[in-house]
C-alpha cells in the first residue's frame, strides 16, 4: 500500500535485516521509477541504476563489497536486491555526478519505503568498482560503458520492526 509523501519523508529508517523473499517486478519497478525522476544537476539524469536481482550475481556483489569492508559478513544484510547508483560522463562536472547518484538514491531509498519495502544506504560503491574484480563484473554483464560507483542500496522486505530514529540533533535548522 502506498504511504504518504510526509509520513515516508519522516518514517523511512535503514533497515538491516531482510526476508529472502523476492520483490514484485510491479513493486521494483515503482521503487526505480521513482529514482529517475530523482532531480539532477541541468535535469542531464546522469547516473545509472544499475539493478542487481540474480542471486549468484548479488553475492559477488556482497563479496565485493566485504572485501573493501575486510570482513566476511554480508555489508547488505541479506538483502535479495542489491541497487548500485553509478555515475556516467553525462553529468556537467565531477561534484555534479556525485550529487546526482546521491539525489537518485535518496528517491530510491524514500520509493522503498513508500512501496512498502525496506533499504538501507550502503558504502564503499566507489571502491567496489575502482578494483579490478568490480570493473570485471561489470564487463561480465555486459556493460561497457565507463561508469563509476557512488551509492548503493540493500533492497528487499524488512525482517525486523521498523527501527525507531534517534533525536534530530540540536540546531540543525539555522532561520536567518
Ligand atoms: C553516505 C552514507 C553511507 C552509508 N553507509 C552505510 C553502510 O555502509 N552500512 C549501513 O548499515 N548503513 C549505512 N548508511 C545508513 C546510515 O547509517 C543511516 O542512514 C543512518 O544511521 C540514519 O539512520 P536512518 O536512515 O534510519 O534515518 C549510510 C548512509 C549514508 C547517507
Amino acid at each position: 500500500m502506498k504511504k504518504e509523501a510526509m509520513e515516508v519523508l519522516l518514517n523511512r529508517r535503514a533497515i538491516r535485516k531482510f526476508k529472502p523473499d523476492a520483490i514484485p517486478a510491479d513493486v521494483l519497478d515503482a521503487v526505480l521509477e521513482a529514482g529517475t525522476f530523482a532531480p539532477t544537476g541541468s535535469g542531464r539524469q546522469s547516473p545509472v541504476i544499475l539493478v542487481v536481482q540474480d542471486e549468484e550475481k548479488v553475492n559477488k556483489v556482497k563479496k565485493l563489497n566485504a572485501k573493501v569492508m575486510g570482513t566476511d559478513r554480508d555489508p547488505y544484510y541479506g538483502a535479495p536486491v542489491i541497487l548500485l547508483v553509478l555515475a556516467t560522463e553525462r553529468a556537467v562536472n565531477e561534484e555534479i555526478a556525485i550529487l546526482d547518484s546521491a539525489s537518485v538514491t535518496v528517491n530510491l531509498l524514500n520509493a522503498a519505503y513508500a512501496m512498502g519495502l525496506g533499504s538501507c544506504w550502503i558504502h564503499r560503491c566507489k571502491e567496489m568498482f575502482a578494483m579490478e574484480e568490480g570493473k570485471q563484473l561489470l564487463k561480465e554483464w555486459g556493460i561497457e560503458e565507463n561508469l563509476r560507483g557512488v551509492c548503493s542500496i540493500a533492497l528487499g522486505y524488512a525482517d525486523c520492526e521498523q527501527p525507531t530514529p534517534i533525536p534530530r540533533k540540536e540546531n540543525y535548522i539555522i532561520k536567518v
